[in-house]
This record gives structure tokens, sequence and C-alpha cells, in this order.
């Protein structure tokens, strides 16, 4: 998925090999946490070199890519043949996505071609319905729904996020909704998610090594993303404004007034020995206050490389196509 903050391009080399090189090459005993996990990219490449990974984001779309990607780690039979189901149900065209949020349903707003506004009903219906009915336990559930969000993105009519829909249908919205698998990683150990505040989470966990993604700036995650939660949550509401908006949660680390205070109790009541923290050179806080917040608790350290910028963030105030992208490290 392309998500704003998304990890992927530096989980390669630059992240796996900086927690390497600081907390050593044999991981196998060690419990990883992705506290904001967003895709969940992060703990995907974890997953398979730790004992353990615990992964958490306050926004439900995300804990639903992570209890596939992540919780999930036996094979689950069959799971092709629903998939195959899921793309050739009939299609209903009184449900929420296509009345909300196509143009044929709602007149004015277009997130999605009208075909595939009804898919995402069908698809989303049926799959609660198995679970209703018992033919699919949770494990089947979140890997159908997480192949659904993704799947569904992929053919949104957007510019790149949520916050507004295009007024043509743009070439890849145009595209017929072909739901695919979300495949996870199989392996022995296993995992668990959450979907809670980071700061409330850090006071119940503990483990080795803690990797910290939080937003860098203001744009909130629950705006930008809302139909994601829409599709994932599947409960009616009102539709606010031209853009169809729900109600949100504002994350305290999107402020400039609250994001330092809430950073520096995170830290404070880490119970991990290292501690990463991924932050750019645009973000609300700046090296040096992160720098004096994290130093306070153990010893600093700080790797940096350079990254391509979010699409959606390249625009005539940005000139460079890319950031610095600093790793902060802490030993307590
Ligand atoms: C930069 S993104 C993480 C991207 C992720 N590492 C990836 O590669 O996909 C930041 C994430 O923090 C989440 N978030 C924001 N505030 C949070 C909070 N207080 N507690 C937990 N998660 C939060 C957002 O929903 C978002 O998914």
């Amino acid at each position: 998925m392309n998500y704003i903050g998304s990890k992927l391009k530096l989980c390669s080399d630059f992240l796996p090999q900086t927690i390497s090189s600081t907390c050593g090459n044999d991981l196998s005993n060690c419990t990883f946490c992705d506290i904001f996990a967003g895709t969940g990219i992060v703990g995907r490449t974890f997953k398979s070199k730790v004992k353990k990974v615990i992964s958490n984001d306050i926004e439900y779309y995300s804990y639903i890519l992570n209890k596939n990607y992540i919780e999930n780690h036996r094979p689950i039979e069959n799971k092709a043949k629903y998939i195959e189901e899921l793309n050739s149900i009939p299609l209903v065209d009184d449900g929420f996505i296509y009345k909300n949020y196509c143009l044929g349903g709602s007149g004015e707003r277009q997130y999605f071609s009208d075909y595939n506004g009804k898919k995402i009903d069908s698809a989303r219906k049926k799959i609660e319905s198995w679970l209703c009915e018992q033919s699919i336990d949770y494990n089947l559930y979140y890997y159908l729904l997480c192949s659904l969000l993704e799947s569904a993105d992929k053919v949104a009519n957007t510019a790149s996020v949520y916050g507004a829909y295009l007024k043509k249908l743009k070439k890849s919205a145009q595209q017929e909704l072909v739901i695919q698998g979300a495949e996870f990683e199989i392996n022995e150990n296993q995992h668990i998610v959450y979907q809670m505040d980071a700061n409330e989470l850090i006071k119940e966990i503990s483990g080795d090594i803690l990797y910290l993604d939080p937003p860098y700036n203001a744009r909130q995650y629950g705006a930008n993303y809302h139909l994601l939660n829409t599709i994932a949550e599947y409960k009616p509401f009102e539709p606010r404004g031209k853009t169809g908006l729900r109600s949100y949660t504002k994350s305290k680390y999107c402020s400039k007034n609250t994001v330092k205070e809430e950073f520096e109790f995170l830290i404070k009541n880490a119970n991990f020995k290292y501690i990463f923290l991924s932050y750019n050179n645009e973000g609300l806080m700046t090296v040096d206050e992160i720098e004096s917040i994290m130093g306070k608790y153990g010893h600093y350290d700080l790797a940096q490389t350079s990254y391509q910028r979010f699409k959606a963030d390249s625009n005539r105030f940005n000139k460079s196509d890319s950031t610095i992208e600093y790793l902060h490290i802490l030993t307590k």
C-alpha cells in the first residue's frame, strides 16, 4: 500500500542493517515491537528474524492489516477458494460504499467506480456473513479483510490519500477490482497485534527492541485513510461534507504543541533495551530536540540516509525529491 511515511524502501537495507549492527546479528531470542505499525512492513521484515513481534497502531485498518501479516503465522486451508468466491459473487447496489462514495450511489463523491464500490460492498458483506455463520475463523477473516483493503486501495480514485477524490476516474480506478490474496509469512513463532494509543500500550509491554515510527507532521492518518476504516469497520454513520469524512482519532504526535511531551513519556516508560526512532528532517521535532530527550535516558546515537519523498508530498513548496531519514538510537 502506498502509505504516508511507509518504510518499505528502508526495510531492504538501512533499517535491518542499522538494527543488526547495534543489537547483533542473531535476534532469534528478541522481542521486537513495532508500535506505530501502519502497513506493518517493519514488523514483517523482522517476523522471521526474531522470537516475537508485537505490532500496534491506533488505526483500525492498520490493525486488520497486521492481524493478517503479523499475527497469522500458520497455513490457512482453502484460503484461495474463498478469494475466488469473493471475486465471483453477485454485486449488490444497496451497500454503504456504493451509496456514499460512488458517483452512481451518492450523486457526487467518486472514490471508486460504481462497479468497484458495489464489489467492495458485496465482498465486505460476504466476509462478515461467513464469520457470523462460523464458516470461517478469525485467522481467515483477517486474511480476507486485509486482502479486500489492499486490493480496494489499488483501485481508489484518489491522488494518493483519501483526503479527497478525483473528479474524473483515473486509469487505475477504471480497472475492475480483483481481490488478491494478501499473503503472510508462515513461521513457528507467535506474534501479537494491538490497536491502542502507543502511550497507553507502552505501560503494558516489555521486550528487547522498540521501533518507533510516529507521524512526522500535522497530517492525521485517521483523516487521510478514513475510507479504509469505513471498509474495515463497515458500520453505518452519517458521512460529513464533500469528502464524506467520518469522525477520526487525533494523534498528539501530529501537533507541535503536544508532540515533545508525548514522545518523552513514551521514551521514559519504555521497558526495552534498544529504542530506534525513525524521523525525517522535516518533522515537528528537530534532531536536537530528539537527541536531548532520548539522551536523558541512556546512550544516544544517530544514523541517517537519504530517502525518496512520499508522492503526495512532492509539490511546488517541496522542491527536492528526497529527504533525510534519521534513525535515532537509544541504548537504555
Ligand atoms: C509514519 S506512519 C508508520 C508507517 C509504518 N512504519 C509503515 O512503514 O507502514 C505512523 C503511524 O502511526 C500511527 N499513529 C499515530 N498516532 C499514534 C498513537 N498515538 N499510537 C499508535 N499509533 C499511532 C498512524 O496511524 C500511522 O499508521
